[in-house]
């Protein structure tokens, strides 16, 4: 069992238009609404592979209550933890251009409600192989979250997956996450400086290893992802870039990464699994959604080198 936790669950409102004219009034030709989040994404993702799965996090109001219908919809087994404030909305306006996000901040969470919520995430440790810890800590809720959680997880045997950014992710390397994984402007804003070459991507891992993560996979888009692990270094990708919808292509490869932690899979086949997951999520319509025949074929042709 995997345990995916998203402390900024979303409802994700996507409205396509033929053209956006800004300052103007604009009509908005399709909506969608649908439960999001990172750690959501990747518990759809789970789904999926066939692979068991529980969502938690923090939701609440209205828009708490439609995120958690539309987990049932999905039939995700929803364990998250309600508040009093109202979980946030993130517009995606689609547009022929490309699209244009809106995250909102999310409901600040009280002390009581973070305490409820530790407490209920030690009850869901039991059981669990893997826990998967993704996106932006909601405000109330203290920096060191990601450490503590990730710290009750070792202390349980759950091995952690840790996908944040900036301050969530510097903080969280003291709760020795198994595996972080940065992309690479994440990677580079972490450690205060850009990692354009090979070089300083790996230099930029080690400073994260040697902060507390036992491997950083770092995703680069197209480009694959590189690998700075206790058994080595390696790149892989798909032998080309492939074209649709890149957002929540990190969610699938943490995923992956989860699942390979989960069987133990040694780190080729791990990475394999991770970049074709990566691209089958790229050519499924939405964040969260993979194309499993795409899938299947990816992983006869990643490109795997150890460096
Ligand atoms: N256009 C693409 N073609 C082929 N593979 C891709 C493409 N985009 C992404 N991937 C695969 O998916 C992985 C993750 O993508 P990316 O680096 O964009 O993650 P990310 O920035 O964390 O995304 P997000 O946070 O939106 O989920 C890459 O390492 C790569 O293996
Ligand atoms: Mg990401």
């Amino acid at each position: 069992l995997i345990l995916t936790v998203t402390l900024n669950a979303a409802l994700d409102v996507t409205y396509r238009l033929g053209e956006v004219h800004w300052d103007q009034v604009n009509r908005v030709e399709q909506v969608s609404t649908r439960a999001g989040g990172k750690g959501v994404n990747v518990a759809r993702v789970l789904h999926a592979l066939g692979v068991d799965s529980t969502v938690t996090g923090l939701v609440g109001g209205a828009t708490g209550d439609a995120i958690r219908a539309d987990l049932a919809a999905a039939g995700l087994n929803d364990q998250m933890v309600g508040i009093a404030g109202e979980s946030r909305r993130t517009v995606v306006i689609v547009h022929p251009r490309g699209a244009t996000v809106f995250n909102e901040p999310g409901a600040h969470v009280s002390a009581s409600e973070w305490a409820a919520f530790v407490d209920r995430f030690g009850e869901l440790l039991a059981g669990c192989a893997a826990v998967v810890l993704s996106g932006s800590v909601p405000p109330g809720i203290p920096r060191e979250a990601y450490a503590v959680l990730l710290r009750m997880a070792t202390d349980a045997g759950v091995q952690g997956v840790l996908d944040a950014q900036g301050e969530a992710l510097m903080a969280g390397l003291a709760g020795r996450p198994a595996i972080v994984k940065p992309n690479q402007l994440e990677l580079g804003a972490a450690v205060g400086r850009p990692c354009g070459s090979m070089e300083d991507l790996l230099a930029a891992a080690g400073l994260l290893r040697s902060g507390g993560a036992g491997a950083v996979v770092v995703t680069r888009g197209a480009d694959g992802l590189v690998a700075s692990t206790p058994d080595g270094n390696w790149t892989a990708a798909a032998p080309e870039s492939v074209a649709g919808n890149a957002t929540g292509a990190g969610d699938a490869v943490a995923a992956a990464l989860a699942v390979g932690l989960l069987r133990a899979q040694p780190w080729p086949e791990r990475l394999v699994e991770a970049v074709a997951m990566g691209a089958a999520a790229v050519v499924g319509s939405l964040a969260g959604d993979i194309d499993l025949a795409s899938y299947r074929g990816f992983r006869a042709a990643v490109h795997l080198r150890r460096l």
